[in-house]
């Protein structure tokens, strides 16, 4: 019987590389499942999962309510805009409001890293953290990974080069743990404004030249510049980001190589990346938001230990 190493997925910082392996193993059989005429497994059938976003999302929110329902779990959703949040209750009163009504796992999004943290010391439930400000975004990062070992065959021993916003990107760290886990050699690229200080003690090449990036990686995976997070100007215009860190089509196909593109999204379109770099046949940008809906589902189904 195999299980995972933790009762909660935090971060890609706490789990092994069995751990991903065991999730990756796992979501192949959902991929199976949500391929087939009915996508739809008992598996999670007395299981109540609450989705708490205190922040917005589009792929991420629908991703796991869709994950849950094809699981057969029960679920609840709560978006902070139109809770008692705004009339000034603490998180842990609201979670712990939420969890009487007999919840088993929270889905949490919040703006404060280590908000998922904080939780896991005060409440039983399992919880998953969808983003926590600019510190992780674990099941992105799964995805992404599990999204280059479908494309590539493996993780291990690929080039990847995480390019963009990286310093207000919880995408970017959790990225580098899940890469290097898997034994893969990361780079981050950017303007030397939106990288962290100390980014090489994490490991990683680092480099400022967005073409020399291009040339060493098997992978680029293009990160949004997060303007909603910058509260200084990191550059001085959309326009000249663009102009010297935006990857166009034209540049991709001038490499003469294989490469793959990927994005979290939700894509700046003609900031980091054209429309035809974006829906080229470099890009898997679709393929990691599929993915995401079967690795969400083995994350689920692993954590409230239904492991046969
Ligand atoms: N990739 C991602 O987290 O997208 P959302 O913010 O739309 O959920």
């Amino acid at each position: 019987m195999s299980q995972l190493s933790q009762r909660h997925l935090l971060g890609i910082k706490d789990i092994t590389k069995k751990d991903i392996e065991l999730i990756f193993e796992t979501a192949d059989n959902f991929k199976e499942v949500i391929n087939r005429p009915i996508k739809k497994v008992p598996s999670l059938r007395d299981v109540t999962i609450a989705n708490l976003f205190f922040e917005n999302s589009t792929r991420t929110r629908l991703s796991f309510e869709l994950a849950q329902k094809r699981l057969s779990a029960d679920i609840v959703n709560f978006s902070a805009s139109t809770s008692s949040v705004k009339k000034g209750e603490t998180l842990l009163d609201t979670v712990n409001n939420i969890l009487a009504m007999k919840v088993d796992m929270i889905v949490m999004r919040h703006a404060s890293p280590g908000a998922p943290h904080y939780l896991a010391k005060h409440i039983k439930a399992n919880i998953v953290n969808a983003g926590d400000g600019t510190h992780e975004h674990p099941t992105q990062a799964l995805l992404d990974a599990y999204s280059i070992r479908e494309k590539l065959g493996s993780v291990e021993g690929k080039k990847v080069a995480i390019i963009g916003d990286i310093l207000h990107s919880r995408v970017a760290l959790s990225n580098i743990f899940a890469l290097q886990k898997l034994g893969a050699k990361v780079m981050v690229c950017g303007p030397p404004t939106l990288l962290p200080k100390h980014i090489q003690q994490l490991g990683v090449q680092v480099e400022l030249n967005v073409e020399k990036a291009l040339h060493w990686c098997d992978v680029a995976n293009v990160l949004r510049i997060q303007l909603e997070r910058q509260q200084i100007k990191y550059f001085p215009s959309l326009r000249e980001y663009s102009l010297y860190y935006g990857i166009n089509k034209k540049m991709l196909d001038a490499l003469k190589k294989p490469i793959i593109v990927m994005h979290p999204g939700p894509i700046n379109r003609g900031v980091e990346l054209s429309s035809d770099a974006a829906d080229s046949a470099h890009s898997i940008i679709l393929d990691q938001v599929e993915n995401g809906v079967a690795v969400r589902m083995a994350v689920m189904y692993l954590l409230a230990g239904k492991v046969n």
